[in-house]
């Protein structure tokens, strides 16, 4: 089956030498083609160029005049498996309580956790196809979907089923991420060691036996999970095979990019809260630096310092964190925008920050985040607009008309 995209007014984020990520000055960098088109086949890219070069056959054809080809968006840190919003502690939080305040008291992520646990497997499935949905018509293509609302060794290893029918019945890329760190019961308060004990002892084994997840993560912050712990932690994970990748740095300089690094993370996520030392850590290593723009801005926490870390030649890589608490959107446009107006990153870098970028810390850059041939075809064609540069510019608009993945029509 082959499919030819013509007449594309700007073919956006093509690689004629793919690289697995792009850092530093590289991440200004943005290639594209003006009157393009793009060919598929079997589901792949199978060529790209100036319209003026076409000649062949193509078995369907999609005008995409006065538009732009994008490649789709990749979210590499989501939490979209989870029963209930929790727009009520929202309205706490603009009278004025702060999310360490709502956690102490057993809401946040132990209110999601107490609905999560009463819902069925089947009812949870519903609810994430639909937010996938959601989100797949909003221009993603790959997403990396979190356990974390269990906390229960039952209750996780529901999580992680929910996730593996996503990645069975949905043409997304779908990575999974084992979260059983994410909050500290509250029978297990004082003594969080033990909870940490029945990660280790109990729900990883179970988790890899049933090989549920791709990755190992765990909430390193203060009030939640020590460096200590998170060491423990991801040894465990890296013994059954799972790849670190976690949360650092949101509430307090915590020490947790330098044992993410320290572990080899795939990523390490969130980073309001860097000084030098986390970015002179980060340098050399194969950890992306994942920023998350929307549980900033949800929280009113400090901005990560984007463009530090670039100038020190860091990667960046941008992701929207959906989830009920810190970031009840997944709407990665709106990720790109901010990535620009808030953080400053040039629409080629900000472009850069969502696609390839987040496609390397979920480990699949070399099968998506960039128009290569060879790469699945996943893109999405933008409603008829000027330029590349609309898009981060024109925040809360809907640029997306059609949606390819795997170079069908969605
Ligand atoms: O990435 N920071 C930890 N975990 C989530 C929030 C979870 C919640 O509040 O429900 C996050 O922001
Ligand atoms: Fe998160």
């Amino acid at each position: 089956m082959r499919t030819l995209v013509k007449n594309i007014k700007e073919l956006v984020g093509v690689e004629r030498t793919p690289q697995l990520r792009k850092q530093g000055k590289e991440m200004a960098v943005l290639e594209t083609v003006k009157d393009a088109y793009l060919l598929v086949e079997n589901g792949r890219i199978k060529a790209f160029g100036p319209m003026n070069e076409w000649s062949g056959t193509a078995d369907k054809e999609v005008d995409a005049t006065g538009r732009m080809v994008m490649p789709s968006f990749c979210d590499s840190h989501t939490h979209i498996v989870y029963a209930n919003s929790r727009e009520h502690e929202f309205v706490d939080k603009i009278r004025g309580l702060s999310y360490e305040e709502i956690a102490k008291r057993g809401g946040g992520i132990l209110n999601s956790a107490k609905a999560t646990a009463a819902a069925s497997e089947d009812e949870l499935y519903d609810m994430a196809k639909q937010r996938l949905e959601e989100v797949m018509r909003l221009g993603a293509g790959a997403i990396e979907i979190k356990s974390g609302y269990g906390l229960s060794t039952e209750s996780e290893l529901k999580l992680l089923r929910v996730i593996r029918r996503l990645k069975e019945t949905s043409p997304m890329t779908i990575k999974s991420n084992f979260l059983g760190a994410h909050g500290i019961p509250m029978e297990y308060r004082g003594h969080q060691e033990d909870y940490v004990d029945l990660v280790i002892n109990e729900m990883i084994p179970k988790v890899a036996g049933e090989g549920l997840a791709d990755f190992i993560d765990v909430f390193c912050d203060q009030g939640f999970f020590t460096v200590e712990d998170t060491a423990r932690i991801l040894e465990a994970g890296i013994r059954h095979g799972m790849r670190p990748k976690i949360h650092a740095n949101e509430m307090a300089v915590s020490g947790g990019v330098q044992v993410g690094v320290k572990y080899n993370a795939i990523s390490v996520d969130h980073l309001e809260q860097m000084g030098d030392a986390e970015i002179e850590c980060l340098k050399g290593s194969d950890t992306m630096p994942t920023i998350l723009p929307g549980c900033a801005f949800f929280l009113n926490l400090p901005l990560s310092p984007a463009r530090r870390m670039i100038e020190a030649g860091l990667p960046v890589a941008m992701a929207s964190d959906y989830n009920p608490g810190t970031s009840p959107s997944g709407n990665m446009q709106l990720i790109l925008s901010m990535a620009s107006i808030r953080y400053r990153l040039t629409p080629e870098e900000a472009i850069n920050a969502t696609t390839l970028n987040t496609a390397y810390a979920m480990g699949v850059s070399r099968e998506v985040g960039s128009i290569a041939v060879g790469k699945k075809a996943n893109f999405y064609i933008t409603k008829p607009i000027s330029s590349y540069e609309y898009m981060p510019y024109a925040f809360g608009e809907n640029k997306v008309e059609r949606v390819f993945l795997n170079g069908t029509e969605f």
